[in-house]
């Protein structure tokens, strides 16, 4: 089994992403020969400040690192360090249908949220394929959006092995259903477009803030409540074991249990869950060079397989 996936360096991580796509991709880990990208070439579909960018693609390698990302079980890169998907990227542009990007959700969701309709933008599927394809990876974890995109790889795919023979593997999207929306402190999907986060690495300050301002029904102190409709409690649920949540579910049901209550054990819950990592993410930061190090180790360990990826596609096409 290869495994791949990928994130844009262009926000601060939250727990939106950290449960439905961090740790799914680093527990996959342990299970085949894995390989996770810092998306820099798609970042520049909306960051455009030089700096900001290379401060991202900075953060997200410590974020990831700090997380548990296992360099000698992983190879972590940064996309453009491995420029053959660009190449590739555009041999596959030449027979991808125009209507199948048109479809994508994303890119109208990114028009509507006023990301500048670039061309960048509408091809970020095709890139993606290349990411995917160039590896050859068979299991792609991500979140629910991202779904769509793996779906326009395997078509792209597909079309190019019945055109031209068999170059590529056709990979299969690994969603965790439990945790394929994790719901924002506004009840909306988490996102950083929406400004409804909890930062990962977020000071102590303004995450128990946001913590407090979760949105939830106004329903009073001495009434019952429905856990299961509750966004405190379905964040909660991500961090608790299933007895810890069934007892909060119970005490949720008695009259007299306030939301307050909920939030403050839901902080501590995060606090906890991520105090390991948020001590190593401090480590880290001091030893660059590692963090770099380890970059350029798992860039040309993916660029060893995009190249020979590369060469078949080139061939089978009659570049060479
Ligand atoms: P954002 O919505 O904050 O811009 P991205 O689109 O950069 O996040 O997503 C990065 C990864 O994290 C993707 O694999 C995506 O599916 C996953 N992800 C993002 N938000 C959530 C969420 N709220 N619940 C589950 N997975 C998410
Ligand atoms: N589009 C993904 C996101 O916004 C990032 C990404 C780029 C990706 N290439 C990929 C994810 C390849 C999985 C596989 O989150």
């Amino acid at each position: 089994m290869r495994i791949l996936s990928g994130i844009q360096p262009s926000g601060k991580l939250h727990i939106g992403n950290y449960f439905g796509m961090m740790k799914p991709a680093i527990e996959l880990q342990e299970q085949g020969e894995a390989f996770l990208f810092i998306a820099d070439y798609h970042a520049l579909t909306s960051v455009n400040d030089p700096a900001v960018l290379r401060q991202m693609v900075q953060d997200v390698a410590l974020d990831f690192l700090a997380c548990g990302l296992d360099p000698d079980k992983t190879a972590f890169y940064r996309q453009s360090d491995v420029p053959e998907v660009q190449e590739l990227a555009w041999l596959l542009s030449v027979i991808t249908p125009m209507g199948l990007l048109e479809r994508c959700h994303s890119y109208k969701d990114k028009i509507a949220k006023g990301v500048a309709a670039s061309h960048g933008l509408f091809a970020y599927p095709v890139l993606m394929a290349a990411d995917i394809l160039s590896v050859q990876s068979t299991i792609v974890p991500v979140g629910r959006d991202q779904k769509q995109h793996v779906e326009v790889t395997r078509d792209i795919a597909i079309k190019f092995n019945n055109q031209y023979g068999e170059v590529f593997t056709i990979p299969e999207p690994s969603i965790l259903e439990s945790v394929a929306v994790v719901p924002g402190i506004d009840g909306q999907k988490m996102s950083k477009s929406y400004d409804n986060t909890l930062e990962i690495f977020g000071e102590p300050g303004p995450l128990k803030k946001r913590v407090m301002k979760i949105v939830t029904d106004s329903k009073e102190l001495e009434e019952p409540k429905d856990p299961d409709t509750c966004n405190v409690f379905a964040l909660y649920k991500l961090f608790a074991t299933e007895e810890e949540a069934a007892d909060l579910a119970a005490r949720y049901r008695v009259a007299g249990f306030g939301y307050g209550t909920a939030k403050k054990e839901l902080l501590t819950k995060i606090n906890d869950h991520f105090a390991p990592m948020r001590e190593k993410r401090a480590e880290l930061e001091k030893d660059v060079d590692f963090v770099n190090d380890v970059l350029r180790q798992g860039a040309e360990k993916a660029r060893a397989e995009a190249r020979e990826t590369l060469q078949a596609a080139r061939k089978a096409v009659g570049l060479e």
